[in-house]
Order: structure tokens, then sequence, then C-alpha cells
């Protein structure tokens, strides 16, 4: 396969499951594939400035950190300073990965504050920089951001500044960085989004995000003509989201899925062990004594003892 051509491998109505830093780690991502692989990756988000330091590099390389089962597999990265990004990106087809992410939506403040993440909607002479330099290392290149900084309005001036520059992807957040996640995805923008795309850029693939649960969710805008859908928070709510054919769970399939998310957090040697325990909500929900059986697990110090609190149910 050409580099190029990685977007172009999917069919109409493709799934990714979103960049969610403290999430989608190498640990969980195979969690997502065994319950149901959506069928693109991402990496959680990593600063250039990191990779290009020597003290940040070892940091770095450990949020690169894949299975090649993994694959299709996009990296993300962020940052504010166009050759660093431009190392980083050929950095990464060297690693062997086949296509790289820009963040331009992240609204934490202590990303923004180095007008990075968002930040980067306010300084658009510099975002287009960056796609260049990245482009530079020879990966299609794309772009994930969201509508606009504090206005929806600022949509249209935004994504047209992003698109000239030719992204091989987009995906939209349909929020803006002051709305965060507190109010619905701004969904009736998708048909104007999806016009702009096609005027400016045709060849880039749209993808949307934002508040979807499943992929079926956004069917009704893959037929109007969007690429691809992006998950984030729906996998905390049911980790199957993405199964083509929705069936039901047992309790036995959750607590399957999070002894092999125990087992994968050993075999990788992740730590600290406290940012394991967010994610058994996740699994032990929704039947009778969960709350009880997450009361033992919030106690817990260690995944042995973790594994003793499921073994003994
Ligand atoms: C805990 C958490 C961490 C996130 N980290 C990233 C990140 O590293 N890169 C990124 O582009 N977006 C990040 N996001 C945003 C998500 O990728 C996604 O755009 C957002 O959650 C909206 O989609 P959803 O409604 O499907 O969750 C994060 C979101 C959450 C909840």
């Amino acid at each position: 396969m050409n580099n190029m051509d990685f977007w172009k491998q999917f069919k109409p109505g493709f799934s990714i499951l979103a960049p969610m830093e403290g999430v989608t780690d190498i640990a969980f991502r195979q969690v997502i594939a065994k319950a149901a692989r959506p069928d693109i990756f991402y990496t959680e988000f990593t600063n250039v400035n990191s990779y290009t330091s020597e003290k940040g590099r070892h940091n770095a390389l450990e949020r690169f950190r894949i299975e090649e089962s993994e694959q299709p597999i996009v990296p993300q990265i962020w940052g504010t300073k166009p050759e660093m990004f431009a190392e980083t990106a050929k950095a990464l087809k060297e690693m062997g990965f086949l296509a790289v992410d820009v963040n331009m939506g992240c609204p934490d403040r202590h990303v923004v504050a180095t007008g990075g993440g968002s930040g980067l909607i306010r300084t658009p002479e510099l975002a287009k920089e960056i796609i260049r330099a990245t482009k530079t290392a020879g990966l299609p290149v794309s772009v994930k951001t969201r509508l606009g900084y504090s206005k929806v309005e600022e949509w249209e001036a935004w994504l047209t500044d992003i698109l000239e520059e030719k992204p091989a992807a987009l995906t939209v957040h349909l929020r803006t960085k002051k709305e965060m996640s507190k109010v619905a995805a701004h969904y009736e923008l998708i048909p104007n989004i999806l016009e702009l795309k096609n005027k400016i850029s045709p060849e880039t693939v749209l993808i949307i995000n934002g508040d979807f649960e499943r992929p079926s969710d956004a069917q009704k805008y893959i037929d109007m003509g969007v690429d691809g859908v992006m998950i984030g928070r729906g996998v905390f709510h049911n980790p199957f989201c993405f199964e083509k054919t929705p069936r039901e769970h047992s309790r036995e399939d959750l607590i399957d899925l999070m002894c092999y998310h125990l087992d994968l957090y050993e075999k990788y040697g992740l730590s600290p062990y406290d940012p394991l325990k967010h994610f058994y909500k996740i699994y032990i929900n929704n039947f009778p004594g969960a709350s009880e059986i997450r009361d033992k697990l919030m106690h817990t110090k260690t995944v042995p003892e973790a594994r003793q609190v499921i073994n003994s149910l």
C-alpha cells in the first residue's frame, strides 16, 4: 500500500476509537480490540517537545509503543513548533507508522496556555505551518479539531484555513473549545461542513466526532457523504460499542474483559496502579451488587489484589 493511500483503504462509515489521554493506552486499546474492534485506533496525544528532547524521548517512545496487531493505528502529536512536528513525524515514519494526526482541539488549560491543542484555533497561520511541516515527513497528515475557540460561528473560517492545507483526513469534534463537552454536539452543522470540505478539499476524508454511542448513530451523516465516525466516551458506557451487530453482554463478558485489562497492565509494566481503577466502572456496572464490588476494588492497591476481589465473585 502506498503511504498516501492510508485513508483510502477504509469504506464509508468506518469507525475510530478516539484518542483519549490517560485512557487509550496500549492496554486499553487491546481491550477494545478484543471486545469489538473499530476500523482504526489512535494513540493518546504526545507532545512533540518531549519527542525532540533528550529528557522526554523515553516517555514519548512509551506513548508510541504499539503492537502490530493494533494496525491500522494513527499516532497523534501536539505542540507549537513546526520544526518539531517535522522531526517527530519523520521519526514516526521510521518507526513504521503509516499516518500521523495533529491535535488542534485539546481544551486542557495547560495545553492551551502553551498555544497548542485548541490554542492553535487562535493562530491559524501557525496551524497551517504545522500541517505543512508535518507533511514534510512523507506521511499522510490528518487533523483533529473543534468548531472554533469560543463561538460556533467560527467554524467556517477555521475549517477553511485547515482544509486549504489539504489534510488527508479531518476529524471535527462538533463543539467549540469553550463548550468543552458540556453542550450537545452541533450535528446540525454537518451538512455545511461537508459542503465546505467538498468545495475546498474534496480528497480530504471527513470524520465526525462528539456524543456518538455506536457507529450506526452516525449512519444518517454517512449517507450524506461523511466518511467516518470517531467514538470516545461511548466505550465507557459500552466497551462493545464497535460491534457490527450489537448484542447483549453478560456480567461474565465484562469481567473477562477486566481480567484481560489487568493482565495487559502487568504485561506492559504499566504504572502507577491508581489510574487503572478509573476503568473498573466500565466493567463492574449494571448488575446486582456491582457497586459493592467496585467499592472493594477502590480499596485495592495492586493488580493482584484486584484479581483477588474478582476471583472471589
Ligand atoms: C479522558 C479524555 C481524554 C482525551 N484525550 C484526547 C487526546 O489525547 N487527543 C484528542 O484529540 N482528544 C482527546 N479527547 C477528546 C476525544 O478524543 C473526543 O474528541 C471527545 O471525547 C468527544 O468525543 P465523544 O463524545 O465520543 O467522547 C479526550 C477526551 C477524554 C474524555
